[in-house]
């Protein structure tokens, strides 16, 4: 660099410019590992990006399987559908490997309220039954398809989706994260059902209705 700016001419200042604006590289989801694997150990009381890996001598191939989808999810709440998540929590052998899975399953009707990940892509794929999937851009728009089984789906990092039974039989989609812990924000339960609350005013402004509009959302979310 110094040799660079030694020997200064408009060529190599226009390099300069070039190398400046240049974006450094950056990673868009988890990191790469550096292991083979780092079983997370759940219990560790270390803080770092991830968990600790279980002692290599402590692990076993059960570490690498994980039996939490073969149950179908009861899906009698309030939205009618249940997401069961295969995140790095739930499945520690998962720790640094930059990936998980959901199963969500669907009663006709059922709803995956809008929300959004922000750690992670999700794809995701129909096994059974007849989905509205949809996700809105930065802009406000508004992109959905009504899927079936085979059909496949990618909503952009970050971005609120959704996704609605709209058969008249169960449903149920497989969807995958380029990230161990995905993170989901809900956005009715965000918003509505946080603790502490998020004062009436600031939802009565954002929403531009009375507080009575916000307290029946609030009453209808409270635990
Ligand atoms: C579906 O949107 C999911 O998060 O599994
Ligand atoms: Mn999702």
């Amino acid at each position: 660099m110094a040799s660079l700016i030694g020997k200064y001419s408009p060529l190599n200042g226009m390099f300069l410019t070039i190398l400046l604006l240049t974006p450094f590289p950056s990673h868009s989801a988890d990191p790469d590992l550096l292991q083979d694997f780092c079983v997370a150990d759940l219990s560790g009381s270390i803080a770092l990006n991830g968990f600790p890996c279980k002692p290599a001598s402590n692990v076993t191939s059960e570490d690498f399987f994980f039996d939490g989808f073969v149950q179908e999810g009861d899906t009698n709440n309030t939205f009618g559908s249940l997401p069961t998540q295969g995140n790095v929590l739930a499945f520690p052998g998962l720790n640094t490997m930059g990936i998980s899975m959901n199963r969500v399953d669907f009663a006709p009707g059922g709803l995956n309220p809008p929300h959004s990940h922000p750690r992670a892509t999700e794809s995701g794929v129909v096994i059974q039954g007849k989905l509205l999937v949809g996700f809105v851009t930065t802009g406000n728009v508004f992109h959905s398809k009504i899927l079936g089984p085979g059909q496949m789906f990618v909503i952009p990092r970050g971005l609120v989706h959704f996704q609605i039974n709209v058969g008249d039989q169960k449903a149920l989609i497989f969807t995958a994260f380029n990230s161990q812990l995905p993170g989901t924000v809900i956005v009715p339960l965000n918003l509505f059902a946080s603790t502490p609350a998020v004062p009436d005013y600031v939802l009565s402004k954002a929403f531009q209705v009375g507080s009575e509009v916000i307290d029946e959302i609030k009453s209808k979310f409270a635990a």
